[in-house]
């Protein structure tokens, strides 16, 4: 087992690819924490997952609001002892044209994906500070390195996350924390579900492995950003995307 009796916290972890996430890290081991908004469904996907045989807890977060966070964090520590890792993992699109985009949807997505973020990193800093150790990864995205129509807001916020990757994995290096992020391409989650299918065929047809990521081939990048294989590995993008990006 890759992850065994490790904690790790996994934000966005009721749908998508942070579902995938939870049972990938619990199948190797990880006691994991699934903190979502969505409080039904995280509920639901945890029970699931206990059900065959896991060991996981649902944390109901909201990762803008900092008291939220800062109250899932001392409950995940309560109940675990310990936090080695965190995947920063919840993120959401408002996809519009820069000239129909609102304040209000430009602001929205800044507050998950790249606010809460913050919110989430610092909320842990200081029990993996007092471990010596720690995995920090965010999620990035294609659209954060390319651009991408629609995404303004997206894009922002997922370049931002390549850049405060890059600065903690400098910052706290030497504290024994590293920090990645992966960039996946297109994935099939409910995010891209939203997409229309015409332009989902376009996004393949650029893709050289011909065919859209899976939640599973995310899953697996971030199980490998956590275990002890990446040790020597800190402050890199891993980009999963079929080889979208040449
Ligand atoms: N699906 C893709 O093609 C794709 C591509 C590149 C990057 N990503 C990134 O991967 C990550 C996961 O995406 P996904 O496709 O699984 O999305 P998803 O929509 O399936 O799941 C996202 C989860 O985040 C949760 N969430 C949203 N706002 C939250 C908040 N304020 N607090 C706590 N939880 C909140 C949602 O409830 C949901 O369960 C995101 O960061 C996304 O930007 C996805």
């Amino acid at each position: 087992m890759r992850l065994k009796d490790k904690v790790a916290i996994i934000t966005g972890a009721a749908n998508g690819i942070g579902l995938t996430a939870s049972e990938v890290f619990a199948r190797e081991g990880a006691k994991v924490a699934m903190a979502d908004f969505n409080i039904e469904q995280g509920e639901n996907s945890a029970q699931i997952l206990r059900e065959q045989g896991y060991e996981v807890t649902f944390f109901q977060v909201n990762v803008v609001d900092r008291t939220s966070v800062d109250l899932m964090v001392e409950k995940v520590q309560a109940l675990y002892g310990k936090i080695e890792i965190l995947i920063n993992n919840a993120g959401i699109t408002k996809d519009a044209m820069l000239s129909k985009l609102s304040v209000e949807d430009f602001q929205a997505v800044l507050d998950v994906n790249l606010t809460g973020v913050f919110h989430c990193t610092q909320a842990v800093l200081p029990v993996m500070i007092t471990n010596g150790k720690g995995k920090i990864i965010n999620t990035s995205s294609v659209s954060g390195v390319y651009g991408n129509v629609g995404q303004t807001n997206y894009a922002a916020t997922k370049a931002g996350v390549v850049g405060m990757t890059k600065t903690w994995a400098k910052e706290l290096g030497r504290k024994g924390i590293n920090v990645n992020a992966v960039a996946p391409g297109f994935i099939e989650t409910g995010m891209t579900a939203k997409v229309p299918e015409k332009i989902l065929d376009q996004m393949k047809q650029m893709v050289p492995l011909a065919r859209l990521g899976k939640p599973e081939d995310i899953a697996n990048a971030y199980l490998y950003l956590a275990s002890d294989e990446s040790n020597y590995v800190n402050g890199t993008v891993l980009h999963v995307d079929g080889g979208i990006m040449m």
